[in-house]
């Protein structure tokens, strides 16, 4: 059913249109005809406009106690219960995914909304002995001020949750500026934080332009900060951008996660987690799984264990109880992902499954693709080295573990990764010799746990972690306080 509603940007406290007055429309990806909507296409002004808002509030929010911060957003916690299945249609909707992984994604919301309401009765500094007499010392948190959030489209809820609900906690006001694709699940976001009753100005929403709202952000020295996820190519222009204003910058980007099986593994559990690794979410997350290293003893059992699970796979418009897989997320994700595919072939890669788009019926109005196993591929092929960001999986066939490990540390990504073993001595060895910031034993390389840090090395990100106590520490800044009461 198409929907004609405007919606509307928020900026101190309004729902406003667009200074320009210009709007775009976003559509359901399973099904290109259906309108979901018209959204303010907003430009440098609005951004502005927006800083001015959480620049006027920070005084007075920060000032507010955490603990009292910690209650809004325990009341915000409260609503999204109640609203739980309606955010859940609404990532579905506009991105696709199935409505079980949509309702995990609101779980996790929830789950960072709850950590960071705790955290309000904590945000602990230390003390520290003093080397002089009748002195006291100690460090205490100052939020950072005012700052920029920019959010991919595969978690419309989640990320900008994990990120806000963190910088809030800490003090600071915030523009939020949600991806161009998805910005639905961020309106009903921030309808729960104004109903939750936080003031005016301290969580302003820009839709619109990614580059121009994020470009204000970074060049307006009133932003202190930017926690930024989406493609390491834009990620690295922010961070150094911002470091030339001397910005604090957090940056989470793409991933090219292996996962190693070897010989002696439960090959059952280890071939449908790298088949729910590389597929869920139509592989659309930086933590899926994306190679899978096998052992030669167990290679062929494993390929043809995965190929039954794959061959399982209902492929269909994720609204629909009973599909496991939805579309990708926009025309541009199917052109790109099918290019990968296409040049996999052309450099020699060999596509036991899949490898097209969907074709015919329902197929024809969204855009799916055939999730894709390629074996038989050079280390250098540019799908074993990229990120491609949708549900193609490269095989490889190795004689031990070190010689997975250097196929797995062998590309510029460092985000996740997993073992399949019994074998304590293997799975030591490989937690320790493995380049990733998250590692998994017998897991699959996908999500974290809120209190734990969430982020990787080498081109997968910069600057602190995500969630866990890493995310308090880039939303606040440390104050050494030093007293002399002689
Ligand atoms: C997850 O895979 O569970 O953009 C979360 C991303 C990551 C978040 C992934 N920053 O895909």
């Amino acid at each position: 059913m198409n929907s004609t509603e405007k919606f509307r940007n928020y900026i101190n406290g309004q729902w406003k249109n667009s200074i320009s007055g210009k709007e775009y429309e976003v559509f359901n990806p399973a099904d290109k005809n259906q309108l979901l909507g018209s959204i303010p296409f907003c430009s440098k002004k609005d951004a502005d406009l927006a800083i001015d808002a959480a620049s006027s509030s920070l005084h007075e929010w920060s000032n507010i106690t955490a603990p009292e911060r910690g209650e809004i957003l325990f009341e915000v916690l409260r609503i999204m219960d109640s609203r739980k299945l309606d955010l859940a249609e609404t990532i579905t909707l506009e991105e696709g995914k199935v409505l079980s992984d949509s309702e995990a994604e609101v779980k996790r919301a929830m789950n960072i909304i709850q950590f960071s309401a705790g955290e309000g009765r904590r945000l602990l500094g230390n003390t520290s002995q003093s080397e002089n007499e009748n002195n006291v010392s100690y460090t205490m948190r100052k939020p950072l001020g005012v700052v920029g959030i920019i959010t991919p489209w595969n978690f419309p809820l989640a990320i900008p949750a994990w990120k806000i609900a963190p910088a809030l906690i800490c003090g600071n006001t915030v523009i939020f500026k949600p991806a161009f694709s998805t910005p639905l699940s961020a309106i009903k976001l921030v309808e729960i934080f104004e109903e939750a009753g936080l003031p005016p100005g301290v969580i302003n929403l820009v839709t619109g332009s990614g580059s121009e709202i994020g470009q204000s952000l970074v060049e307006d020295n009133r932003v202190q900060g930017i926690s930024f996820t989406g493609s390491t190519e834009i990620g690295t222009k922010i961070y150094s951008d911002g470091a030339s204003k001397l910005k604090k910058i957090q940056c989470e980007m793409g991933g090219k996660n292996a996962v190693i099986v070897l010989k002696d593994a439960d090959i059952e559990k280890a071939a449908k987690d790298v088949v729910i690794g590389a597929f869920g979410s139509t592989g659309q997350r930086c933590t899926a799984t994306s190679r899978v290293i096998i052992e030669q003893e167990i290679y062929e059992e494993f390929i043809a264990k995965m190929l039954i699970f794959t061959k399982d796979l209902k492929i269909g418009n994720g609204i629909d109880a009973d599909i496991d897989i939805g579309p990708l997320s926009s025309l541009d994700q199917l052109e790109k992902v099918t290019e990968y595919i296409g040049l996999g072939v052309e450099q020699g890669g060999k596509i036991l499954i899949g490898g097209n788009r969907l074709e015919g019926e329902i197929f024809d109005d969204g855009f799916y693709v055939e999730p894709t196993i390629f074996v038989d591929v050079d280390k250098e092929n540019i799908v074993a080295k990229e990120e491609i960001f949708g549900p193609v999986l490269i095989s490889f066939k190795v004689s031990d573990l070190s010689e997975a490990l250097d196929i797995t540390n062998d590309v510029d990504f460092g985000l996740s990764s997993s073992i399949y073993t019994k074998d304590i001595k293997q799975a030591y060895k490989y937690i320790n010799n493995v380049d990733t910031g998250m590692v998994h034993v017998n897991s699959p390389t996908l999500g974290g746990e809120v209190h734990l840090p969430f982020g990787g090395l080498k081109s997968s990100g910069v600057g602190h972690r995500e969630q866990g106590e890493e995310g308090f520490n880039f939303f606040s800044e440390l104050i050494s306080v030093y007293i002399d009461h002689s």
